[in-house]
């Protein structure tokens, strides 16, 4: 199980004034996909990116863009992020009031969707979203920022939606976000994810040895 775990560097936490060299580097040391986590000051009290940004990066890899919508609401906005080129778009039911038609919307572009569950937000929400999505992601902080501690709690929650995704039979990815490290990802791995968003645990690490970093959230001995 841990060698096919999928890990997706989030450059909120890398140099961004080398965003384009950091990117081919977590390539180069094996990010399965890339994380940008897209803040609006309101929804989170922190601002990022936009699709303009994704539009750059699109031209940078050739790995899935994995954008995390953290604005309210996100639907005036998921088209752009479509035609920028992200290849999966989370959005969190509670910044929207129809989420089932925002995910309906982001896969007639062609994307994969995603549904993220802030620490608060109960499991048996996406329950009747299960049919429609092709990622949950676990938020093990409270969105915002890099580089906070993963809550501990949050493992049992991880462990509940893997048991809803095996009983719904589909092939649902189960991401964890937020407090991501090497002890950290051995337990969310153990309570079922198939992806690890990581970004303070790669982007800071010594000697930017991102391929070690990499290796070891992975739980691979370097
Ligand atoms: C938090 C973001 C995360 C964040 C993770 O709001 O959604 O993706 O960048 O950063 P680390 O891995 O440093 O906790
Ligand atoms: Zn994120």
């Amino acid at each position: 199980m841990t060698s096919s775990i999928k890990i997706s560097p989030s450059i909120l936490s890398a140099d961004i004034l080398q965003l384009g060299e950091e990117v081919t580097s977590v390539v180069q040391a094996g990010a399965d996909w890339i994380h940008i986590d897209v803040m609006d000051g309101g929804y989170v009290p922190n601002i990022t990116y936009g699709p303009n940004l994704v539009a750059a990066l699109r031209q940078v890899t050739d790995l899935p863009l994995d954008v995390h919508l953290m604005i309210a609401p996100a639907q005036p906005h998921l088209k752009a992020f479509a035609e920028a080129g992200a290849s999966i778009i989370t959005i969190h039911p509670d910044a929207d009031i129809h989420t089932h038609r925002l995910i309906c919307e982001i896969k007639s572009y062609g994307v994969k969707a995603g549904i993220a569950l802030n620490p608060g937000v109960p499991v048996a929400s996406i329950e009747p979203l299960l049919p429609f999505i092709d990622l949950i992601l676990i938020m093990t902080v409270n969105p915002g920022f890099g580089g906070q501690s993963y809550i501990s709690e949050m493992t049992n929650k991880i462990r509940q939606v893997r048991q809803l995704i095996d009983q719904s039979g589909r092939e649902i990815e189960l991401e964890v976000d937020g407090g991501i490290n090497a002890e950290t990802a051995k337990r969310a791995m153990e309570a079922g994810a198939t992806a690890l968003v990581a970004g303070a645990a790669i982007f800071t690490v010594k000697d930017n040895n991102y391929a070690a970093a990499i290796a070891q959230l992975r739980g691979e001995k370097r």
